[in-house]
C-alpha cells in the first residue's frame, strides 16, 4: 500500500518548500496542486479570459492541456506543451489562481489528475482541499499554518530575493484577500480536515518546520 500525505493550509504557510524538503527526506514524490490552479489562471490571464465569468473560464478549459513531470525530484508543469513552472509564480498569477479555483468546473477538471498522481506511489501532496476532498483517505493529514504577519513576511522576503518589486503591505493585503477567497468559496473551501494534525510554524524556522512534519508523518504512517 502506498502512503499519501495531504498537506493543506493558507497562503504562505510554507507548504511547498516544507513539503518538498520532507518528500526529499522521506523519498516520496512531491505534488504541488496549487501549480495546477496557477496554470489555469495563467492561461486565462494571457488569453484575456474574464476570470469573474465562470462560463468563459469553463469554456477555456477545453483549450488547456496540463502535464506534470518530475525532474530531479522537482515538479515541472507544462501548459499546452510549455514549461511554465517559473511564470506561474508571478504575483498577478497568484490572484488569478485563487479566482479560477472557486469555479466548480475548474476543480472537477483537476481532481482526477490530482488523484492519478497519488495512485500507487508514495506522495506528499499540498493544496487547500487535499485532506478534505482530493485524498479523503490519505494516510496522514496535516494542516500547516502560521500567523498571517509571519506568513506575509516570509512571502515578501522570497519575492524580494527573486528580484520582484513589492511592498510588505501589499503582500499582506494580497495574502489576506486570497485566504478569504479560499476559505469562503462554496466548493472545497480551505479548512482543517477533522482528522488532520495542526502544525503551526509561527515560532519555527524552515529546518524546525521540516523536522516537525517529518516527525508527524513518520509517527502517523508508522515509518521507522
Ligand atoms: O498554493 P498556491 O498559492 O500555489 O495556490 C494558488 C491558488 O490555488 C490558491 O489561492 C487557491 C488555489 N488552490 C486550491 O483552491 N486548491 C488547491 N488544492 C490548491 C490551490
Amino acid at each position: 500500500m502506498s502512503i499519501a500525505v495531504a498537506i493543506d493550509g493558507p497562503v504562505g504557510a510554507g507548504k511547498s518548500s516544507i513539503a518538498k524538503e520532507c518528500a526529499k527526506r522521506l523519498g516520496f514524490i512531491y505534488v504541488d496542486t496549487g501549480a495546477m490552479y496557477r496554470c489555469i489562471g495563467l492561461f486565462c490571464d494571457r488569453n484575456g479570459v474574464d476570470m469573474d465569468d465562470p462560463v468563459r473560464v469553463s469554456a477555456a478549459l477545453s483549450h488547456i492541456s496540463l502535464d506534470v513531470k518530475i525532474k530531479d525530484g522537482t515538479q515541472h508543469i507544462y501548459l499546452n506543451g510549455y514549461d511554465v513552472s517559473d511564470e506561474i509564480r508571478l504575483p498577478e498569477i497568484s490572484m488569478a489562481a485563487s479566482k479560477v479555483s472557486a469555479i466548480p468546473a475548474v476543480r472537477a477538471f483537476l481532481l482526477q489528475l490530482q488523484r492519478d498522481m497519488a495512485e500507487s506511489r508514495d506522495v506528499i501532496m499540498d493544496g487547500r482541499d487535499i485532506g478534505t476532498v482530493v485524498l479523503p483517505n490519505a494516510t496522514v493529514k496535516i494542516y500547516l499554518t502560521a500567523d498571517a504577519e509571519v506568513r506575509a513576511k516570509r512571502r515578501y522576503d522570497e519575492l524580494i530575493a527573486k528580484g520582484t518589486a513589492v511592498s510588505y503591505e501589499s503582500v499582506l493585503m494580497d495574502l489576506k484577500q486570497r485566504d478569504h477567497n479560499d476559505m469562503t468559496r462554496e466548493i472545497a473551501p480551505l479548512k482543517q480536515a477533522d482528522d488532520a494534525v495542526l502544525a503551526d510554524t509561527t515560532e519555527l524556522d524552515f529546518e524546525g518546520s521540516c523536522d516537525l512534519l517529518v516527525r508527524i508523518i513518520k509517527e502517523k504512517a508508522e515509518i521507522r
